[in-house]
C-alpha cells in the first residue's frame, strides 16, 4: 500500500502495526497548507441548531464550566479562555466529509465523526483522556499540545468535565496549520490555543460491550421465537402458597436456555447497529423529487451517491443501510458493495443492478439517503 502524506510517509499498514492504539505520532504537514473547511460564523451557526450537538467550555478565574448547546450566545472572541466544540461537521458540511474520508483505512465501522473546535486565545479544554482513538489536527491558528503516558488517569471531582487530577507532561508540540497528533485512547493531553485557533478532530466509535450486549437482547427480543406456553399438569399441592415452585423454575430455565443465536445473528445486529444514524441526524429528500423514470435516467447518465448523513456497511450477503438490513443475490451484492466502498456509484454499474435494487435506490433517493451525480 502506497505511503501516506497525512501519516508522515508511513503506511496505513505500518500506522496501525505501530502507533494505532499505541502511541501517539506527530505529523508535521499532514495536510500542507491546510485551510480551515469553514469559518468562526458557519460554525457558530450550526452550534445555534438545535439538531447539532456542541458544547461551550470556559475558564474563568481558574473555575471550569461547560455548557451544552444549542449555543444561543458566544463570549466575545476577545475574550480569553474559551472553548466551543461542535460534533458531527461532516454531517453537514461536504468538504468535512470528504476530510473524514481520508481516514477511512480504519473501517467505517469504526470512524465516528470530525469534531471541530473553536479556541478564544489560551482555551482550551483542560488536561484529561479520551476513551477513543483521536487525530487532531490543526486548522487555523497554534495550539500547544502537551502530552503524557501517565498511567494515573485520576479526575477532579466534582467538575462538569473530565479534568485530570494531576497532570505531568512529558512531550510538547506547538501545532500549526496542517500539523496533526494521533493520540490512542487513555493518552492524558491538555491543548492550549495560542492566540485563537481551531482544531478538527478525527473521531472513532468504540461501543462498550455492555452498551452492545443491552441493545443486542432488545434485537433478539425483536427475533426470538419459543412457541407454548407454560403449564403443570403434574401440579402438587403446594406447602408454601407464596413460593415459587421447584418445577416451575427448571420449566422456565429449560424453555429460555433455547433462546439461542450464531454468527447470522450477531452480523445483522452488528451492521444495524452500526448503520443506525444517530438520534440528532434527520435526512431530507429532494424538494420535488424527479420521477422514478426521470430518476433511472439521470442516475444512468450521472451515477449515484451517498448523502454524507449515510451510514452503510455490508458483511457476506448483507447489506445494511441507515439501519436497515437486508439479503442481496450475488449482482447486487457487486452493485450494493461498490456503492458502500467508494460511496458512489456510475451509472454503469447501475445498469447490471436488478429491479429489486433500483427501487430501492429510488426510495433512498426520496428520502435523502442517496443523491444523483
Ligand atoms: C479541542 O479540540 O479543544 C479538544 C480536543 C481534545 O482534546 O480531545
Ligand atoms: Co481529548
Amino acid at each position: 500500500m502506497k505511503k501516506l502524506q497525512l501519516l508522515g510517509n508511513i503506511t496505513p499498514a505500518q500506522f496501525l502495526r505501530d502507533y494505532w492504539h499505541k502511541k501517539p505520532l506527530l505529523i508535521r504537514q499532514a495536510i500542507p497548507g491546510f485551510k480551515p473547511l469553514l469559518s468562526f460564523a458557519k460554525l457558530a451557526e450550526l452550534a445555534r441548531q438545535n439538531y447539532v450537538e456542541s458544547r461551550l467550555v470556559t475558564l474563568r478565574g481558574g473555575q471550569w464550566d461547560m455548557q451544552h448547546g444549542p449555543l444561543t450566545e458566544l463570549p466575545q472572541r476577545s475574550e480569553r479562555e474559551w472553548t466551543m466544540l461542535v460534533q458531527g461537521v461532516n454531517l453537514h458540511d461536504q468538504r468535512a466529509d470528504e476530510l473524514l474520508r481520508q481516514f477511512r483505512f480504519v473501517p467505517d465501522a469504526r470512524l465516528d465523526d470530525l469534531m471541530v473546535s473553536y479556541a478564544s486565545d489560551g482555551g482550551g479544554v483542560g488536561p484529561h483522556f479520551d476513551s477513543y482513538d483521536v487525530f487532531l489536527l490543526q486548522a487555523q491558528g497554534k495550539r500547544r499540545w502537551r502530552i503524557s503516558a501517565q498511567q494515573n488517569l485520576d479526575l477532579v471531582e466534582g467538575l462538569p468535565l473530565k479534568i485530570l487530577a494531576d497532570f505531568e507532561a512529558e512531550e510538547e508540540f506547538v501545532l500549526e496549520p496542517g500539523d496533526m497528533l494521533y493520540l490512542p485512547p487513555h493518552y492524558a493531553h491538555d491543548g492550549v490555543a495560542e492566540g485563537e485557533c481551531m482544531t478538527y478532530s478525527i473521531g472513532f466509535r468504540s461501543p462498550s460491550f455492555q452498551e452492545l450486549g443491552e441493545a443486542f437482547l432488545q434485537f433478539m427480543a425483536d427475533s426470538i421465537d419459543l412457541p407454548g406456553r407454560y403449564a403443570d399438569p403434574d401440579l402438587t399441592l403446594a406447602k408454601n402458597p407464596a413460593e415459587i415452585p421447584r418445577d416451575m423454575l427448571a420449566t422456565v430455565t429449560e424453555e429460555l436456555n433455547k433462546v439461542r443465536w450464531d454468527e447470522e445473528d450477531v452480523t445483522i445486529f452488528l451492521g444495524e447497529y452500526l448503520s443506525e444514524p444517530k438520534h440528532n441526524v434527520f435526512f431530507t429528500g429532494p424538494a420535488k423529487p424527479l420521477t422514478v423514470g426521470r430518476f433511472m435516467e439521470t442516475a444512468a447518465k450521472k451515477g449515484l451517491k451517498l448523502s454524507s448523513k449515510t451510514l452503510m456497511l455490508y458483511r457476506g450477503k448483507s447489506v445494511f443501510i441507515n439501519g436497515e438490513s437486508f439479503a442481496v443475490g450475488r449482482a447486487d451484492k457487486v452493485v450494493l458493495d461498490v456503492l458502500a466502498n467508494e460511496r458512489r456509484i456510475d451509472g454503469e454499474l447501475l445498469g447490471s443492478a436488478t429491479d429489486d435494487v433500483l427501487e430501492a435506490l429510488y426510495t433512498w433517493y426520496q428520502d435523502g439517503w442517496v443523491e444523483l451525480g
